[in-house]
């Protein structure tokens, strides 16, 4: 359970997030990237962010695997687990919009709840969700990472798709379906609604 501290208030802060987005010449965003395991977030995040970088614009890059080897290595894969991990991340991905950052987080972040909690953090229009929509029998048939043949012989619990469930976006500001265009034309996508 979360142990709440008392007798803390909001400190004013003289330099607000709009001015430090002046500094940068940028409009802060967060990009958010959701699908299963395998889906090719983090392959197309990782172009955005490329093509982003190459533009002279200020990104960074969140992504689940990597998260989970620090701030989030106490977490696991129970949904307990997970919403506190898209918590974390979804208010680190916060304060670095208020650095004044294009923020790109790819994690499965499988609840509607979950990305809606997130979704409700930022300013209007600063949140797009990016749902990279790719079939479980395709992602199964790739599985880059052996880790869907481990789930279905019962090595792994808890595995998203098979015995943990995904919650497909309803209204996501952009819709990927990674069996009909390349990563790279669906990343030049993401980067052109980012940019109009
Ligand atoms: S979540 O649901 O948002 O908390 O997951 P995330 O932090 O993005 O972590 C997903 C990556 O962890 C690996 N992995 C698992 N995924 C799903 N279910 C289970 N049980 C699991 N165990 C390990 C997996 O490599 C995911 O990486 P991606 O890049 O999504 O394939």
């Amino acid at each position: 359970a979360l142990r709440r501290a008392s007798n803390i208030h909001w400190q004013h802060l003289d330099v607000d997030r709009a001015a430090r987005a002046l500094v940068k010449g940028q409009t802060p965003a967060c990009l958010w990237f959701t699908g299963l395991s395998g889906s090719g977030k983090s392959t197309i995040a990782n172009l955005v962010e490329k093509r982003l970088h190459a533009m002279g614009y200020h990104t960074y890059m969140l992504d689940g695997d990597n998260v989970r080897h620090g701030l989030n290595r106490d977490l696991g894969f129970t949904d307990e687990d997970r919403v506190e991990n898209i918590r974390r991340v979804a208010e680190v991905a916060r304060l670095m919009t208020d650095a004044g950052l294009i923020v790109l987080v790819s994690f499965i972040s499988p609840f509607r709840s979950e990305r809606r909690m997130a979704r409700a953090l930022f300013d209007a229009g600063e949140f797009r969700e990016v749902f990279v929509d790719t079939p479980l029998a395709i992602c199964e048939q790739r599985d880059a990472k052996g880790l869907y043949a481990k789930a279905r012989a019962g090595n792994i619990k808890n595995f998203t798709g098979i015995d943990s469930p995904y919650e497909p976006p309803e209204a996501p500001e952009l819709h990927l379906q990674t069996t009909t265009a390349s990563a790279e034309v669906l990343a030049q996508r993401v980067v052109d609604s980012l940019l109009a």
